[in-house]
């Protein structure tokens, strides 16, 4: 009996890091490590997401489980994580997260615990899909700090274009994490055999044009009539686009990835900014996707090139294969005419 294939030198997204981290001259290895406490972070959240333990998650009845402590919620639980893991990996000074009003800073300079580098996170994003299984996701972008002494909110606030790294990790019919350090994209299998992440993936690149829109169509009385025009364009002609929104913007982003199109959450009558978040769901996405050689935009300049006012500002966002982001943009221009 032949045994079974196991690749005995396989690229784990650790080993990946690691040569990456070999090709820059004076690298103190401070980003390898923050990566792992993030890869850290999202093995965990894989592992509840899949509800492993599902007494101590979500207890039988009521908000305490078998043991009688608190139960935390998935979205809790995943902040917790990020939180703990990159205030103890050594290599950060302020976290901005989706679910803290305010930046948390990690324990003082005197404590030797702050390193140099803001991590802006989404720990679970695709909150209205958590409760019916679908697929949601852990978003993340890393900045370095450009001042010296106590770091300040003001550190954080960085264009999308200072990004030393972002990605995401996609909680689907498998995990996945798509990083990319500014040298093109890799997206790595989480391989629970070996609880690895695993190159599969290498160099991803976006088509610049795609056959699929993406976005809320039940918005569409409360849309500009641009975007209403455009939309409505894609489903003319003999070959009409494909639309999927998955309402997780993690998969929705990451399908625009792999298969090309467009994904778009615009403003509104009632959210004239969007519903998305800037600093830690749009630039990481904007990120990804440019470095993919794909296109984004809030509707007039690229999403990485807004400079941010507040850590908690929504922007309208289009993202994904080129050609149709062009696209969208001159129907958008058009009607400001
Ligand atoms: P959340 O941070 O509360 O989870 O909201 C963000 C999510 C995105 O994942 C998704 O693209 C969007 O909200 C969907 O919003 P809508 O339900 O308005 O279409
Ligand atoms: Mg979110």
């Amino acid at each position: 009996m032949s045994g079974q294939a196991i690749d005995t030198d396989c690229m784990t997204l650790t080993r990946f890091i690691l040569a990456e981290q070999r090709k820059v001259p004076g690298a103190t290895g401070d980003l390898t490590t923050l990566l792992t406490a993030i890869q850290s972070a999202v093995k965990a959240i894989s592992s509840a997401v899949r509800k492993a333990g599902i007494a101590q998650l979500y207890g039988m009845a009521g908000n305490t489980n078998v043991q009688g402590e608190d139960v935390k919620k998935l979205d809790v639980l995943s902040n917790d994580l990020f939180i703990n893991l990159l205030r103890s990996s050594y290599t950060t000074c302020l976290l901005v997260s989706e679910e803290n009003e305010n930046v948390i800073e990690v324990s003082s300079v005197e404590d030797k615990c702050q390193g140099k580098y803001i991590v802006c996170f989404d720990p679970l994003d695709g909150s209205s899909n958590i409760d019916c299984l679908v697929s949601i996701g852990s978003i993340f972008g890393i900045y370095k700090r450009t001042t010296d002494g106590a770091p300040t909110v003001g550190d954080t606030l960085q264009a999308g274009r200072r990004l030393v790294a972002a990605g995401y990790a996609l909680y689907g019919s498998a995990t996945m994490m798509v990083l990319s350090t500014g040298q093109g994209v890799n997206g790595f299998m989480l391989d629970p055999a070996i609880g690895e992440f695993v190159l599969t993936d290498p160099n991803m690149r976006i088509k610049p044009r795609g056959k699929i829109y993406s976005l809320n169509e039940g918005y569409a009385n409360k849309w500009d009539d641009a975007i209403r025009e455009y939309v409505n364009s894609k489903k003319q002609g003999p070959k009409p686009y494909g639309g999927r929104y998955i309402g997780s913007m993690v998969a929705d982003v990451h399908r625009t990835l792999k298969y090309g199109g467009i994904f778009m959450y615009p403003a509104t009558a009632d959210a004239p900014k969007g519903k998305l978040r800037l600093m830690y769901e749009c630039n990481p996405m904007a990120f990804i996707i440019e470095q993919a050689g794909g296109k984004s935009s809030n509707g007039s300049v690229s999403i990485l090139d807004i400079q941010p006012e507040a850590i908690h500002q929504r922007s309208p966002i289009f993202l994904g294969s080129s050609e149709d982001v062009e696209e969208v943009l001159a129907c958008i221009a058009k009607h400001k005419q």
